[in-house]
């Protein structure tokens, strides 16, 4: 079956990645290895996985016009991303992430904006283009990594087309109304679900009746209804809000992590990208926790994503 439009607006950065033996405290020096620039940017990220699964999907977003914007730009391209509106501006520099990644594969990373900040809700409702490609089959995926203003603005610009929007929550920032009511599904970790629901301690596949609640207060009546809880190692969960349950564990299958970055966008990108092909909330999770669990097999984030083929013979 023919999938829908996959639409993502938000950001593209170059990953500069150190890897270390562990990650620093505060005010601690560690030996690492040589640094490596690739491909990354929550919004990138999502938009190469679909891309490289075989979705139709096109990208908004800026980079500047320097080499890691061309970068981007060509890695969007070759995973076959539709990039007539990621816009390089003149005299700016592309967004930027500084990520160290330890021997477990765990990561910590600090985002720059560059011209991801400089994308405005103005740029976003100009692109009337980009949105005519969207009806009620697309899902249009966000980030924080642009302005609330401009995530707005694509949530209600899509919304007009009939899409579905995902929001993703991160980097965390305590969000309103005004965005939460344009939002059909949210997509959190166990970090950002803490943070939403200021309950710290929860047992990942214990009782969620006290998490539910929680997340209910956080959300309002008007917000998502859907919350979709990624778990790393341990899969993921599915809160639905009108019935006041969480799904079981949708397992992830089990592999020896090389690097866990932008493991959640291509669970999110995966998971998007089956609910533009009509899958239910838990089959499009279970397709998204095995995307998820392979691109951990990899270094980095987008060189780390599988296409269809790699996927279906890949024997974790
Ligand atoms: O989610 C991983 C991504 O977060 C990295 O690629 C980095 O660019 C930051 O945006």
């Amino acid at each position: 079956m023919a999938s829908g439009r996959v639409l993502v607006v938000g950001s593209l950065n170059a990953d500069l990645v150190v890897r270390t033996a562990r990650i620093p405290g505060p005010g601690e020096t560690v030996a690492g290895s040589d640094l490596v620039i690739v491909p990354g940017g929550k919004s990138s990220n999502q938009a190469a996985a679909v891309g490289k699964l075989g979705g139709d999907v096109a990208m908004l977003g800026c980079v500047g016009d320097d080499g890691n914007g061309a970068m981007l730009v060509k890695s969007l391209e070759n995973a076959g991303v539709d990039v007539s509106q990621v816009r390089a501006l003149e005299g700016v520099s592309t967004g930027s992430a500084m990520i160290a990644v330890d021997d477990a594969g765990e990561n910590c990373i600090i985002v720059s904006p560059g011209a991801n900040g400089r994308l405005s809700a103005d740029d976003v409702n100009a692109a009337a283009d980009f949105f005519a490609t969207a009806d009620s089959s697309s899902v249009l995926t966000l980030c924080l990594e642009v302005s609330l203003d401009a995530v707005k603005a694509a949530a209600r610009n899509a919304r007009e087309r009939g899409a579905k929007v995902v929001l993703n929550i991160s980097p965390y920032m305590k969000v309103g109304a005004d965005l939460l009511d344009l939002v059909d599904i949210l997509l959190v970790n166990n970090h950002e679900l803490a943070d939403l629901t200021g309950q710290a301690e929860f047992d990942p596949l214990g009782d969620w009746t006290s998490v539910i609640e929680a997340t209910d207060a956080a959300l309002g009546a008007s917000g998502p209804r859907t919350v979709v809880v990624t778990l790393g190692a341990q899969g993921a969960r599915i809160i639905d809000l009108d019935a006041g349950t969480a799904s079981q564990q949708i397992p992830s299958p089990k592999v020896k992590p090389v690097d866990t970055t932008g493991c959640g966008d291509a669970f999110l990108a995966a998971f998007s990208f089956r609910i533009a092909a009509g899958d239910d909330l838990e089959q499009a999770a279970a397709f998204a926790v095995r995307v998820g669990a392979y691109a951990a097999t990899g270094e980095g984030a987008q060189n780390s994503y599988p296409t269809a083929e790699q996927l279906a013979s890949w024997t974790p």
